[in-house]
């Protein structure tokens, strides 16, 4: 995580790097701080907690500005979140941001402290400000010491480095975390995380490789490899759609977007599903008559949705589809080769697992498919096939709208590969897609409930537990409604299978726990209303989402039930998706917490 940026022009920097700066806000929010330099003077200001609080610093001590400047926005690995530990870091001549974590920290740390280094924070990065500092004593050559001193770190990284005294020369390194050079439209040079960060300056982007380092002045640029060869890169003509800053009606950016779900599904559905002959379209040569099996991988709200699609690609083709979250597949030594199809499933296709298990699926000759939001990201470079989904940015740090997109491309994906196997006949598949086109008006007709959950909601901000429990479709939701009440409420719940439940959870339930019951009214209702009674009996405190008809019947039970508009089995995920998204936000609403960026969260996960 961390974002970082880097800027030389030779005119004044401040404005951009803070612009930028909001721009990577996304990547965390423990601290910021940027530094510039002119006429021999280096300038530093850092702060702890959100970027309006490095704002409001500069504003009352006054900006120094500098033709060349670098920032940093940090989510803590190294160190407190406290200003000492904020980047950029200073040691000699060396100023320096870094997003990623060195491996091999605490040998070089020791090493660094033997020798008399005087450390100032507890940071990994200034180990690496060190290294640098040392090696420029022996080689006076920038290019080469800079190199030698970042050859010596394990671990993943991406740095932007200036040297005192070199006022036109930025200083850029990656090795397992994205960093992009940017070519003024104006004038200078840039560097950064992402396209985004370079959105108000630069469309042309080079996307650095593993192992590359940058040398960049305002009039020119130098790119070497990691063995030092000076190479060339492409530049790519990227319209990065600027970020609306902007929550239009609402208080918060999370409830902006989840309002927007009806539209970026019709947006998402619109590529892939021509609405006129309800044909789907999936613009992947996947010839899935030369696979045994099916996997998908990802980390968080993503892998809810590959959860959810399980259910649908099984049934769908009749193979075996596999799930994981990336940090355990990637370790894990799993079996591979030609005959998988690995899907990714990524809101911004730069989480650090979810893209380690892509390249591992990669290297063992496996087919890949990324199914991601954004569209300049790794993943979207990386995999054979790009599914993207249509959600725009996504600010708030809960996933929402990315989800709903993600789960309709999964949708479609289903019926083309179940139709292209020959498991569903042309009837079925256009059935099913034309089920698929009433998911606009059916997510916005379930946002009707949102004055009974807004009641709910006022209950649950008092207690400290939960459970959420659903079967089939509604077990993956369960989850992701759990989920998202514990990130932005810092409630505890957790979700699980209903038939799961007395297999120890049970022993939970009493008056004081609540629980929301997702039963859409499909092949399994019936086992669920049969767990609803056993929690029931033991006094749990129980709400029901489901359909009108099953909603009047639970009340007659003496228990709480919220009606859904009714749907196939096909779209409940989507729709039982609504209220529990809703009962997150109306919940942290009520308790005053942050909603847009909960305690110590990012929105891209770029460490391991
Ligand atoms: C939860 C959330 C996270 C992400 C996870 C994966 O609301 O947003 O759990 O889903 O960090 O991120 P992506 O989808 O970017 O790979």
């Amino acid at each position: 995580m961390c974002g970082i940026i880097g800027i030389v022009t030779g005119h004044t920097v401040v404005t951009g790097l803070i612009s930028s700066l909001k721009l990577l806000e996304y990547r965390g929010y423990d601290s910021a701080g940027i530094a510039t330099m002119q006429d021999g003077q280096v300038w530093r200001e850092r702060a702890a907690g959100k970027l309006a609080n490095l704002e409001k610093k500069i504003k009352d001590d006054g900006v120094r500005e500098g033709g060349i400047g670098i920032g940093h926005t940090r989510w803590a690995t190294h160190g407190a979140p406290t200003e000492g530990n904020a980047h950029p870091h200073i040691v000699d001549n060396v100023i320096i941001v870094h997003n990623g974590i060195i491996e091999n920290y605490a040998e070089l740390r020791d090493e660094l402290l033997e020798n008399g280094a005087n450390m100032q924070s507890e940071t990994d990065t200034e180990v690496i400000g060190h290294l640098i500092s040392q090696q420029l004593k022996i080689d006076k050559n920038i290019e080469t010491a800079v190199q030698t001193a970042i050859g010596k770190l394990t671990g993943a990284f991406a740095l932007a480095i200036m040297i005192k005294g070199e006022e036109n020369l930025l200083i850029g390194a990656r090795k397992g975390c994205p960093l992009v050079v940017g070519i003024g439209d104006v004038e200078g040079h840039y560097i950064g995380s992402d396209a985004l960060a370079l959105s108000p300056f630069s469309r042309q982007i080079i996307y650095l490789e593993e192992g590359d380092f940058v040398f960049a002045s305002k009039e020119d640029y130098r790119i070497f490899d990691q063995a030092g060869t000076l190479v060339t890169r492409d530049i790519n003509h990227v319209e990065v759609q600027s970020a609306t800053m902007d929550k239009g009606n609402h208080k918060h950016y999370m409830a902006k977007e989840f309002f927007e779900q009806p539209d970026v599904v019709q947006h998402t559905l619109a590529h892939y599903l021509n609405m006129d002959d309800n044909q789907i379209n999936i613009d992947a040569n996947l010839d899935i008559k030369k696979f045994d099996r099916i996997i998908i991988v990802s980390c968080g709200t993503s892998y809810y949705a590959a959860s959810v699609a399980k259910y649908w690609l099984e049934e769908a083709t009749n193979m075996s589809v596999e799930v994981d979250v990336a940090s355990e597949y990637r370790y894990r030594n799993p079996p591979l080769n030609a005959k998988c199809l690995f899907i990714v499933v990524s809101q911004s296709g730069e989480t650090a697992d979810s893209l380690a298990a892509l390249r591992l699926a990669k290297h063992k000759g496996a087919t890949t498919v990324a199914i991601v939001n954004v569209s300049t990201s790794t993943m979207s470079r990386e995999a054979d096939f790009v599914l993207p989904t249509f959600a725009g940015i996504e600010v708030c740090v809960a996933s929402t709208k990315a989800f709903m997109c993600q789960i309709s491309v999964l949708a479609t994906l289903s019926i083309a590969l179940g139709k292209a196997i020959g498991h569903i006949n042309a009837d079925q598949a256009t059935t099913m897609a034309s089920d698929l086109a009433q998911l606009p008006r059916l997510i916005n007709d379930a946002f009707m409930v949102e004055p009974e959950i807004k009641e709910l909601a006022h209950d649950i901000s008092k207690v400290e537990h939960m459970l959420f429990l659903g079967r089939n479709t509604s077990f993956p939701i369960a989850m992701e409604g759990a989920l998202k009440l514990k990130e932005i409420t810092y409630i505890h719940a957790e979700g699980y299978a209903a038939g799961e439940l007395k297999h120890g959870p049970i022993a939970l339930i009493d008056e004081k726990m609540p629980l929301i019951i997702i039963a859409p009214d499909n092949e399994v209702y019936e086992k669920t209303r049969s767990n609803i009674e056993e929690i029931a009996a033991r006094g749990g405190d129980i709400t029901v989402l489901t359909t009108q008809k099953r909603a009047k019947e639970i009340r007659k039970l003496g228990l709480k039930a919220i009606a859904l508009p009714d749907c196939s089995s096909f779209l409940a995920p989507f729709i039982y998706t609504v209220p529990v998204q809703l009962l997150a936000y109306h919940t942290a609403v009520h308790m005053g917490t942050d909603v847009d960026q909960p305690r110590n969260l990012a929105k891209s996960v770029t460490v391991e």
